[in-house]
Parts: C-alpha cells; sequence; structure tokens
C-alpha cells in the first residue's frame, strides 16, 4: 500500500522574508506548497528567491513586497494574492519590527500597533473568502501568545500618553491573543486560528534597529540561549498539514495555553475588534478588507442596525458557510 501524500497547499507568510517566517518559507516550499511571501525588503526578497530556486522550488514562490504598517499596502498585498490564488490554505503571521522611539506611519498610527498587530487583523479579516475557497484553513499568528505581561489600553492604542519599545511590543502581543479570541468568536471565515508563542528563538531581523548596548546584548544571549529557527518552527510548519478542529488554539512554547485567562477575554476582544474598525475608518476610510458589517460609521461611531456595539453581528460573506463547527 502506498502512503497518501497530503494535497500541496497555497500558504501566504507574512513576514516570510527572514527569522521564523522565512524558516516556515523554506519548509512548506519543500513540502511541495506553494508560497507567497510577504516582507518590506526587496533585497531580502530577492535573497529568498535565489535561495527557493536553490531547492528546485523558485517557480513556487512569490514575494510580495509592501510595507505591511500601512492599510493601504495591506489592501495591495491582498490583491495581489487574490488575484493569483482562488484559495489559500494557510496564512502564518510573523511581520514585527522593534521602534526604539515611538514612529508614526504616513497614515497617522504608532508603527508597532500597525505592523504587530493591525496588519494581522487586516490579513486574517481581508483573506476570508481564499480561505473559505479552501478545504481546512488555518491563520497561525506567531507572537507572544498567553503570556500575562503587558495589557492593551483601549484609551491609548496609539501609545501618545506613554511609550517604550518593551510597552508598545507588549500592547501588540496582547491585542494579537484577542484578536484570535474575536475572530473565533465572530469568524468571518472558516479558518482555524492557532495563537504560538515560539519563545527565545535565534532570528536577527528583529534587533537590527535596535541601539547599542541593547543589540550586542541580545546577540550574545540569543548565541547561548535562545533556540534554533528550525526548532521554534516545526509545530507551525505541521499544524499547516492538520489544523485543529477547535476555532481557537494558543500554545505558548509547546504547552496549551488556557484559553480562559484574562488576555482572551471576549468583552475586550469585541472591544477591541471594534477600536480597531474605527481607527481603520478614521485613518484610511473603508476598506475591503475590513469584516462585514451592517452598520455604518458616523465619524464618532458605529450605527444602522439599532444593536449596540457589543452585540453586533458580522454578516457572512456569500461563500460561507455557518461557524464554526462545520
Ligand atoms: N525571535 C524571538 O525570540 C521571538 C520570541 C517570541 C515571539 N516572537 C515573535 O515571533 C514573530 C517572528 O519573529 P522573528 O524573530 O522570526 O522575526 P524577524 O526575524 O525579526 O523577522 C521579521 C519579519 O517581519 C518582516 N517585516 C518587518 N517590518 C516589516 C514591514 N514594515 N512590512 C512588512 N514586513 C516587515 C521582515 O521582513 P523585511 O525586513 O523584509 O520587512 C521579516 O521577514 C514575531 O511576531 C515576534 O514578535 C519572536
Amino acid at each position: 500500500m502506498h502512503e497518501q501524500t497530503p494535497p500541496k497547499k497555497t500558504v501566504v507568510v507574512q513576514g516570510g522574508t527572514d527569522g521564523m517566517g522565512r524558516g516556515i518559507v523554506m519548509a512548506r516550499l519543500e513540502a511541495g506548497d506553494t508560497v507567497v511571501a510577504l516582507g518590506s525588503s526587496a533585497e531580502k526578497g530577492r535573497r529568498l528567491h535565489a535561495e527557493a530556486a536553490a531547492l528546485g522550488a523558485g517557480d513556487r514562490l512569490r514575494f510580495v513586497r509592501a510595507d505591511l504598517s500601512s492599510i493601504a499596502e495591506n489592501e495591495r498585498a491582498v490583491a495581489d494574492i487574490r488575484a493569483q490564488s482562488p484559495a489559500v490554505d494557510a496564512l502564518v503571521l510573523c511581520a514585527n519590527r522593534q521602534a526604539p522611539r515611538r514612529e508614526v506611519t504616513a497614515e497617522g498610527l504608532e508603527f508597532t500597533f500597525a505592523l504587530y498587530y493591525l496588519s494581522r487583523y487586516l490579513l486574517s479579516h481581508g483573506l476570508r473568502a481564499e480561505f473559505d475557497a479552501a478545504p481546512a484553513p488555518v491563520i497561525v499568528n506567531v507572537a507572544a501568545a498567553g503570556l500575562k505581561v503587558g495589557r492593551v489600553n483601549l484609551a491609548d492604542l496609539q501609545s501618545e500618553a506613554k511609550y517604550s519599545t518593551i510597552r508598545a511590543q507588549m500592547q501588540a502581543g496582547r491585542a494579537n491573543d484577542l484578536l484570535g479570541r474575536s475572530l473565533a468568536d465572530e469568524p468571518s471565515s472558516r479558518a482555524r486560528i492557532v495563537l504560538h508563542h515560539p519563545g527565545f528563538t535565534r532570528t536577527l531581523g528583529g534587533i537590527g534597529h535596535l541601539r547599542q548596548p541593547a543589540k550586542g546584548i541580545i546577540t550574545l544571549l540569543g548565541k547561548v540561549a535562545a533556540k534554533p529557527v528550525e526548532t521554534a518552527i516545526a509545530p507551525m510548519v505541521e499544524v499547516i498539514d492538520g489544523p485543529p478542529a477547535e476555532p481557537l488554539t494558543a500554545i505558548d512554547r509547546g504547552r496549551p495555553v488556557d484559553l480562559a485567562m484574562a488576555t482572551f477575554d471576549p468583552a475586550r476582544a469585541r472591544e477591541l475588534a471594534e477600536a480597531t474598525r474605527g481607527l481603520v475608518v478614521a485613518h484610511h476610510g473603508e476598506s475591503p478588507l475590513l469584516p462585514q458589517t451592517n452598520e455604518k460609521w458616523n465619524g464618532k461611531g458605529f450605527s444602522g442596525n439599532g444593536e449596540t456595539p457589543s452585540r453586533r453581528t458580522t454578516t457572512r460573506t456569500p461563500t460561507s458557510r455557518p461557524y464554526p463547527a462545520d
């Protein structure tokens, strides 16, 4: 009897040009998949292409250059993916960069919020039709699932009152936990959500922008204490072949995380989703990447269907089936 080989998939990796994202790109190319890698550096894109070609997989890799701290660039990336890939089996979210000082994007949003959280929100909702065209879609969000440090300050999502690199990183990490909860509770597609905290991993991309001595200390620590990329990514690479049945799963360094933790609070998840939609509309305008809703933005809040925001329901896409039990 021949062993059945799993059907080849289409995998999109946000932040796929470096670190763990790059590792996942190469592993899925080796498995025979078609991969779309998103990143902001053309040079890293060229390097990735050369590595894929050396593997004999150059024709199965597409690099889409996009600065994903921009809402408009997320829209362009989704349009590009949609034009080439009618179905997306997996979206892996890895893009992040530490900002030593508070930076504001051209659209007026704080950089860490925009890149580390908002891009993930936009891609997770924006590719809903492509997920629903795949048999067992999954979104793998690589961040810091289940940590107790940091909090989402709904009154200061843009870190205007207080900024530090760590505070902004932690807030975005907790926001990704809430994003997982909200995608599971009010799904815009059939995609299962898997949150991963890899633990300290030997990557360099994230510290390129740090100043000394922090950069030197982290580099040294990485050499002695961090795990290799291959070890960190193994469970993320594997889950693409067999997504969990549950709508939401969280894993912290190999251990399942209790979804009753405050960091996954459903009410706060709803509030953050609402606030996120408001920020997108206020800073960019209505976007096809936003989950569909019956409500209209009136400049201050959403109204239109008579429901309070906390009871608002999303309108499913025409291709969708009942969620999330199917
Ligand atoms: N490494 C660790 O120890 C560790 C520990 C816990 C959690 N994590 C989390 O795991 C994830 C992956 O971390 P990593 O260390 O593998 O990351 P990394 O090596 O720093 O790579 C980050 C990726 O994000 C991309 N990126 C950065 N800015 C971008 C932008 N403006 N637009 C588009 N892409 C952008 C980079 O590509 P370009 O340079 O081409 O833009 C790169 O591909 C992150 O969310 C991180 O927070 C990491």
